[in-house]
């Protein structure tokens, strides 16, 4: 009997390891010389597989790694014993000393966290690293901007943490200009009251991939977190970062199922959602929901075999979705169709997958589910 791994694929992901090297070393030429790159690897990196990933971004010359939570923290560890980490999420109580363990830097945003990572310093005989972490107007993450300098004191008075950086997270970088530059004034201000603060020695950081827009060259800041633009997707269309002409590292691809032709009247799918309008030729593709095709697509979405775009018919199911190809010459089962990504010429781009769905590029790109398999390539694309 053949294994899983030896059959054909039904619906695949394509992840291009070369281009996302590439697109590492654009964004760095980007920025002024001097900022570190942290790399936001979170939610198994953005759906594009964490080891892979992380792998090449450390072949890359990323300067450090974002992650959400221990677990993918251990991921990069059975990689590299020493490449810095900065857990970006909340510890669990239960979770402190691990971050020795794992030797992971924690983000704090309270005076209980100080005193729980300090006790966990002390029983460990080890200092724990620290970001200290400044809310401007976020709301997550991070002590109020106006109680940072207290906060920054008890880090700076305790004897088993070890502070490494100071960083803000922006709320609407790429819509609303105004705010961005009150939260950078607020962190800076905080900074600002922190008596004694050496900030060259400390990791100070605001932007994400949207946040690149205003970068300041001037100022303390010098490191970056880039998660969704090194996987080649801009953050929000007319984006001053177009000029970083970074390329999608992700495609999702599926196959023809079955073709057949259904007369005029013919209702589509669960619900009866589509009426065909005249005799059509219909495909059936090997992919729904179940594979994060969203249902949401239905009756909105396209998709691409041979290098035509084909509308979504009726209401995506969970492991089949109907596409009209009426006007496609010679689509037959087997023949690979495109849900994101290039096919002769043609692209559906996940900026504009995701808005069929009503949702953005980060929420698409986590929402491929495990029975897709990744496919690693090293191509630039070719
Ligand atoms: C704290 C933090 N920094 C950086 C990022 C990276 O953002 P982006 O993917 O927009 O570059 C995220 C992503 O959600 C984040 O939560």
């Amino acid at each position: 009997m053949a294994t899983a791994s030896r059959l054909p694929l039904r619906c695949w992901a394509e992840i291009d390891l070369a281009i996302l090297e590439r697109n590492l070393h654009l964004i760095r030429a980007s920025i002024p010389p001097h900022m570190r790159y942290v790399s936001v690897v979170k939610a198994d990196a953005y759906g594009h597989g964490l080891p892979q990933t992380a792998a090449r971004l450390m072949h890359a010359g990323a300067d450090l790694f974002g992650v959400a939570n221990l677990a993918e923290a251990a991921a990069i560890r059975e990689l590299s014993p020493d490449w810095p980490i900065l857990l970006l999420s909340p510890l669990l109580p239960d979770e402190d000393r691990y971050v020795i363990e794992y030797d992971v830097a924690a983000t704090v945003s309270s005076t209980d966290e100080v005193a729980r990572l300090e006790a966990a310093g002390r029983a460990a005989g080890r200092p724990v690293t620290v970001h200290l972490k400044i809310d401007t107007g976020m709301g997550r993450l991070g002590v109020w901007h106006e109680e940072a300098p207290a906060l920054y004191r008890k880090i700076r008075d305790s004897q088993n943490l070890k502070l490494a950086g100071v960083f803000t997270h922006f709320s609407s970088p790429d819509d609303d200009a105004a705010f961005t530059a009150e939260q950078r004034r607020r962190f800076l201000a905080a900074l600002g009251r922190c008596d004694g603060i050496d900030l060259s020695a400390l990791l100070i950081h605001a932007d994400n991939s949207a946040g690149l827009e205003t970068i300041a060259v001037a100022g303390p800041f010098n490191a970056v977190r880039i998660g969704l633009l090194q996987f080649g997707i801009l953050p929000h269309s007319r984006s001053l970062l177009a000029q970083v002409q970074t390329t999608p590292v992700f495609s999702f691809r599926t196959r023809v199922g079955l073709v057949k032709r259904l007369p005029a009247g013919n209702s589509i799918s669960y619900g009866r959602t589509h009426v065909l309008k005249r005799d059509s030729v219909v495909a059936i593709l090997t992919a729904g929901y179940g594979d994060g095709l969203p249902r949401a697509a239905s009756n909105r979405g396209h998709v691409l075999i041979r290098g035509q775009r084909c509308p979504v018919l009726g209401r995506v199911t969970m492991d089949q979705t109907i596409v009209d190809v009426t006007d496609v010459p010679g689509v037959c089962a087997g023949d690979e169709v495109v849900l994101i990504g290039g096919q002769s010429g043609a692209e559906i781009g996940l900026t504009e997958f995701s808005r069929w769905a009503d949702t953005i590029p980060w929420e698409t790109l986590c929402s491929v589910t495990k029975r897709v398999p990744r496919l690693y390539r090293t191509t630039l694309g070719l």
